[in-house]
């Protein structure tokens, strides 16, 4: 019988990106005098300088070139295809920006809203790439924050097959990544911030408010 007691646990990676651009770009974005469009930019920058961490790991194949001056061997990615899952409608506000980055990546979205009352989320739409369970998968939501939306995309996401999954998001409070983690402890998460409390409504604090809304300006 195996000494489970002798088993490390499965401890999933959090990478917080302490880099200063990001962590500059980052106290611009939770400022409320931050306007609509420079809230957008921000976002889709930060995205993107998260995507190059995210992306670290990517398998690489060398292949055969010649430049104008002399044939050489050179690194290209190689494995699995990328898809980026994006939780609506926030999630939309990462995607454009990481799409410039892997124009190649397919794109799936999950729309889920969260019950007031309960926190708890509720699907309202899922539309992913037929051959999702071949590819790397990123999910994509700025905010980390009860964490019952990520663990239900995660879950979605399984069920259809998928068995390589990254998180990414822009602030996580501490009881979304303890949940995250708890849930789905293989997927590894990379965030800009990690903030210490949710409020009554599920809002994280300090945060940066309702990313949906500053994103579309719909408040
Ligand atoms: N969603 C948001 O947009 N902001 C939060 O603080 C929490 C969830």
């Amino acid at each position: 019988m195996t000494d489970l007691s002798a088993v490390p646990p499965v401890t999933p990676s959090v990478l917080v990106v302490d880099h200063p651009l990001v962590q500059h770009k980052v106290t611009l974005v939770r400022s409320e005098d931050t306007t609509t469009d420079n809230f957008r930019r921000l976002v889709r920058e930060i995205s993107q300088l998260l995507t190059y961490e995210a992306t670290r790991d990517l398998a690489m194949e060398t292949i055969s070139i010649k430049t104008p001056i002399a044939p050489m061997q050179s690194p290209v990615l190689s494995g699995k295809k990328l898809c980026l899952v994006s939780i609506l409608r926030a999630g939309n506000g990462f995607l454009d920006g990481m799409l410039e980055l892997l124009p190649a990546a397919r794109v799936g979205h999950i729309g889920l809203y969260r019950d007031p009352e309960t926190l708890e989320p509720i699907e309202y739409y899922f539309k992913i790439p037929e051959d999702i369970h071949e590819r790397l998968v990123i999910v994509v939501d700025p905010m980390l924050a009860t964490g019952n939306s990520a663990i239900a995309a995660l879950n979605r996401l399984k069920e259809a097959g998928v068995s390589t999954l990254k998180y990414v998001c822009l602030i996580a409070s501490r009881q979304g990544l303890r949940a995250l983690q708890a849930a789905h402890p293989d997927v590894a998460i990379v965030t800009a911030a990690i903030d210490e409390e949710l409020n009554e409504h599920g809002y994280i604090v300090p945060g940066l408010g309702d990313a949906g809304d500053r994103l579309y300006g719909t408040k």
